[in-house]
């Protein structure tokens, strides 16, 4: 059950989002996310980008990926070029090799002096379902554990092409967006059961563009639930 969140304060909404990722960790330690939608346009942008920020308040290694390689928009988020990213890095990674010298991997400097460590999507590719749902995206990620305390994935809406489904199963946790203006039920209903199908950890809500009865403009509910207990 989705509960509603009235601070107007962004900043401690996805504080508290946080907190619920850090103690949500029962059995096995959620360090990779990747957060989903139904369709373009829930706020999947929105909270990957707020989220990476408050998660970098905290842990000094904190990597924002976005995987949207088809519609690319966390660079203009952060005003950073988008000629080389995700695409260029994975064509040619190899395994072993020191992630942090890749140029792809930009580091933003915040005002309060946090660093987020953040990866744009790249050169436009043909193919962003093979790219996501390749061994080396794969072994990326995982190499990517080693060095970073969380790594948060902004990924494609489900019901258009299949690209987040291969990104769920390499990430622990999924966090599911649901626009409360937008989202249709049923559409989302299936999206997550395809999800779950294919083996991801939906451990979260995330509910957005809540109307609010104040001023709040910026309305953010979430539900929480252990694994697939998803509501
Ligand atoms: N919680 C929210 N309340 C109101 N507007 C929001 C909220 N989250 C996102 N938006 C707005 O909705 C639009 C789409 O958001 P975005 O995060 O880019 O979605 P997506 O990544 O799912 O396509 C943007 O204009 C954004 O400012
Ligand atoms: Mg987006």
């Amino acid at each position: 059950m989705a509960k509603k969140v009235n601070q107007f304060d962004l900043d401690e909404i996805f504080r508290h989002l946080r907190t619920n990722i850090e103690f949500s960790q029962m059995d096995e330690a959620i360090k990779v996310i990747n957060v989903v939608s139904t369709n373009p346009n829930e706020g999947k942008s929105t909270v990957s980008t707020n989220l990476a920020r408050i998660f970098a308040d905290k842990y000094s290694r904190v990597l924002l990926v976005d995987g949207d390689l088809r519609n690319p928009s966390d660079h203009k988020h952060y005003k950073v070029s988008n000629a080389r990213g995700l695409s260029n890095l994975l064509s040619r990674y190899t395994p072993g090799t020191n992630l942090l010298s890749y140029d792809e991997i930009v580091q933003l400097e915040f005002q309060n002096n946090s660093t987020l460590y953040f990866i744009p999507t790249g050169s436009r590719v043909p193919n962003p379902t093979e790219v996501l749902s390749s061994k080396k995206f794969g072994e990326f990620i995982n190499a990517a554990r080693e060095i970073f305390d969380y790594i948060i994935i902004d990924c494609p809406p489900v019901n258009r092409v299949s690209d987040g489904i291969p990104i769920s199963s390499v990430a622990d946790g999924t966090l599911y967006v649901v626009s409360s203006k937008e989202t249709d039920k049923r559409a989302a209903k299936a999206a997550i059961n395809d999800l779950i199908r294919n083996g991801a950890n939906i451990f979260g809500i995330v509910l957005t563009k809540v109307e609010e009865l104040s001023n709040n403009k910026y309305g953010y509910g979430y539900g929480y639930g252990g694994k697939n207990n998803h509501e």
